[in-house]
């Protein structure tokens, strides 16, 4: 098991639509597992694997809402969205990719995913809430779209450009220590 560095944008792996898992071996679950420590140590509640700079169709989830409550791991190979509601809900999101940076993105309320599991066995579970938002947006991931993405333009521009100065000084502040 191991932390992982989690890639910043602007990063052209984040922008790469990832492989099919074609099994899951033992090698995607060393992957599931090192994703689930560093969505911990993070912290956050998803993580896909181009965020690690794998690219490959996997991500792992706990949308488990406090400390108190038991722990909700989800990890998914080849997740599919199968269906979606009508009804639209709108959630604050934030990214590992993109530290400090929140922002009102508008997705359907409900999803019906598809996806295998850490033993290759397949299920289609139905999400609400947060864990339908939360899916949804590594599903994204996978797909190489950010949820600035969805924002305008302008938006969209003034956050990457905060993000290409702190990885900037991210990157003196390493050099010099
Ligand atoms: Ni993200």
């Amino acid at each position: 098991m191991a932390i992982r560095n989690i890639l910043y944008h602007p990063d052209p792996r984040l922008k790469k639509s990832c492989e099919i898992v074609a099994e899951v071996d033992d090698d995607v679950r060393a992957l599931m597992t090192d994703m689930l420590e560093t969505m911990y140590d993070a912290p956050g509640i998803g993580l896909a694997a181009p965020q690690i700079g794998v690219l490959r169709r996997v991500i792992v989830m706990d949308c488990a809402k406090s400390e108190d409550e038991e722990p909700q791991p989800y990890c998914m190979a080849n997740p599919e969205i199968t269906w979606s509601s009508d009804e639209l809900s709108v959630y604050e999101e934030g990214c590992l990719s993109i530290p400090e940076e929140f922002s009102d993105v508008e997705r359907p309320a409900a999803v019906r995913v598809r996806y295998l599991d850490e033993n290759g066995a397949e299920h289609e579970i139905d999400c609400e809430g947060l864990l339908a938002t939360c899916v949804q947006h590594e599903i994204d991931h996978i797909n190489g779209k950010l949820f600035i993405d969805y924002l305008g333009p302008m938006k969209r521009q003034m956050i990457t450009g905060r993000m290409k100065k702190r990885k900037k000084e991210r990157a003196k502040s390493t050099a010099s220590a």
